[in-house]
């Protein structure tokens, strides 16, 4: 949530830096957004727009700004309501911070320097953190010091970039909570701090993390450095590694939005996954495994829970994170503890995960961002190889997330992928008879998806992905429980996606439908061929409406129906004229409680 880069250095062009990186970095938040830069003659400048990063640019591109240190940041809104005021950066006295995070003692802090006599513009948290640093040097301070006693005020969370007019040639950066990364260009001319390699792709080639409390300061003299030091104010070395993320990652390479190029990645990412899974857990060797998580990766554990108890004959509780944290669980020493995140850094996951750690269990997590915090602090590390995801929407993480579990439970050996593979490419080549349905889809006031069995996670995932980008209510149901209550909002408003490929819930699946068709609601069954032979007449029911998908194994059928459901999801999205990469309200990445 809340996407930051910072830039120094010996070329007057940072604006542009900033803007480039602050587009890839828009699926962190995406409210409003804003840079500040110091001029060549040490005056520091804001330009603060709300909206898209878009309306920033031309902002930015009216003004010509010429600039050698610059700070930027992408907004999703906690503090305060969407407004220039609330965006970032904020400033005080020539010092001018973005940040990431949560400052939890903010209230408090504000008062303090009230009674000093700052007054405070924005509704935010973080322009705490501009006025403190710069009341810290009223009182003789440097930049650097004052930066450094401002943080040890701090409860809470960030990522904060920071800059200051007097001192241009300074750039300092600090983490704790929220991650954040370092790295110089290839000429050496220019350093950059932000908050992901995707940020940096394009900008710097070798990155560093920063680790929890690190502060770093970038300096310009003869040549450009940085130094790290730690919670100790030791100085430190970090580990420089490649910045994995290509350009190629971050564009739409021909579709019209990341999202469909994502969904149209699943079959390779299906590939990937079954070719680079090579993890040896024996999973005979625990009493039960416990799965965490949140949103489309919670379902995911749901979809595990299925194979793991089907196949390897072991119990499997699956929690979401934030509750999980909260309420006092109890654990099982033996037990093997799973942790499923896409980003790595949902800070409900994360916490839930420090929780078991600190009970002294072993933790495994399965992540798709390499040196996430979830990544760097779990025991052990199942990688998902589904690529950066920028749509923020989840799509081909949750095949990759998926495949990986049922890896686990059942062995590479024994497992066809050429099947999963084909099925997948199958049903991209149905998208069309998605965007026909779509048409009738969108006029509906809700929408139920039912299942039973693996189809059950797969109708919750679904109802998550329409309610996610086309904002109408949906929820996903056992096909058995709509009649436990549900059936009340039934009418001829309500479509149900029925979820019910010819496995043995065919039947039952359909004939829960038949009691939604008796109260005037539509259906749209998505099926396999083997079913045409026995809809018995179903489908010529005028509310009712087919989608054939390949039959296969029921071991492999959720893959395809789950490229189905993000097509359909995506499809009604496009047909109701909304964003499907940047949904209303949302963040991909989502560090706050
Ligand atoms: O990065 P994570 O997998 O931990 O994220 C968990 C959820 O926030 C995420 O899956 C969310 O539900 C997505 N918007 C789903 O599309």
């Amino acid at each position: 949530m809340c996407g930051i880069i910072s830039a120094l250095s010996f070329d007057d062009g940072v604006s542009e830096s900033l803007l480039s990186a602050l587009e890839r970095l828009e699926y962190r938040g995406y409210d409003s957004a804003g840079i500040a830069y110091i001029d060549g003659n040490s005056r520091l400048h804001r330009i603060r727009t709300v909206g898209r990063i878009k309306t920033l640019r031309e902002a930015v591109e009216r003004q010509s700004v010429k600039a050698n240190v610059g700070i930027g940041h992408t907004r999703w809104a906690t503090h305060g309501k969407v407004t220039e005021l609330n965006a970032h950066p904020h400033s005080a006295d020539g010092v001018a911070i973005v940040h990431n995070g949560i400052i939890e003692n903010y209230q408090e802090l504000r008062k303090r320097l009230v009674a000093a006599g700052y007054s405070f513009e924005s509704e935010t948290d973080s322009e705490v953190i501009a006025k403190l640093i710069a009341f810290n040097m009223k009182s003789g301070a440097s930049f650097e010091s004052a930066f450094k006693q401002a943080i040890s005020k701090f409860v809470g969370t960030f990522a904060i970039a920071a800059i200051y007019e007097a001192e241009p040639d300074v750039l300092i950066g600090a983490k704790r909570g929220s991650p954040m990364a370092v790295g110089l260009s290839k000429d050496g001319r220019s350093c950059f701090i932000a908050s992901d390699a995707v940020a940096l792709s394009s900008l710097a080639d070798e990155i560093a993390y920063l680790e929890e409390e690190d502060i770093v300061v970038a300096r310009k003299g003869d040549t450009l450095r940085y130094e790290i030091c730690n919670a100790s104010g030791e100085t430190v070395v970090r580990e420089v590694v490649p910045n994995k993320v290509s350009l190629d990652d971050v564009t739409k390479n021909g579709y019209e939005t990341f999202m469909l190029k994502e969904i149209f990645e699943e079959p390779r990412v299906a590939r990937n996954t079954y070719d680079k899974f090579d993890y040896d857990v024996d999973l005979s060797k625990f009493p039960g495994v416990s799965i965490i998580a949140c949103g489309t990766s919670y379902y995911a554990g749901l979809l595990a829970k299925y194979w793991l108890e089907d196949i390897a004959g072991i119990h499997v509780d699956v929690e979401i994170a934030s509750e999980f944290r909260y309420r006092n669980p109890v654990l099982f020493k033996n037990s093997l503890y799973v942790f499923i995140s896409q980003s790595g850094e949902t800070i409900d996951t994360l916490c839930a995960m420090r929780l078991v750690k600190a009970a002294g269990i072993k933790t495994l997590a399965l992540v798709n961002v390499d040196a996430s915090s979830i990544a760097r602090e779990a025991d052990y590390v199942i990688k998902t190889v589904a690529g950066v995801e920028v749509g923020v929407a989840s799509t081909k993480a949750f095949v990759a997330q998926t495949l990986s579990m049922l890896l686990l439970a059942k062995r590479k050996a024994d497992f066809d992928i050429d099947v999963v593979e084909s099925a997948m490419n199958s049903v991209l080549n149905k998208s069309h008879e998605f965007a026909k349905t779509a048409e009738k889809l969108k006029s509906g006031r809700s929408l139920f998806y039912v299942g039973r069995g693996t189809s059950y996670p797969i109708s919750l995932e679904g109802a998550l992905k329409i309610k996610e980008l086309s904002y109408v209510s949906a929820e996903g149901y056992p096909s058995g429980e709509i009649k436990h209550g549900p059936i009340a909002i039934v009418d001829d408003c309500v479509h149900t996606v029925a979820i019910a490929p010819f496995d043995k819930h065919f039947e039952k699946t359909v004939s829960n439908t038949q009691e939604i068709l008796a109260r005037n609601g539509k259906v749209i069954l998505l099926t396999t061929d083997a079913a045409r032979g026995s809809l018995h007449g179903f489908d010529a029911n005028e509310n009712v409406d087919c989608i054939f998908l390949p039959d296969c194994d029921a071991l492999y059928q959720p893959f395809p129906l789950m490229t189905a459901i993000h097509l359909l999801a995506y499809h009604t999205a496009k047909a109701k004229g909304y964003d499907v990469d940047k949904p209303r309200n949302l963040a991909k990445s989502v560090t706050v409680e």
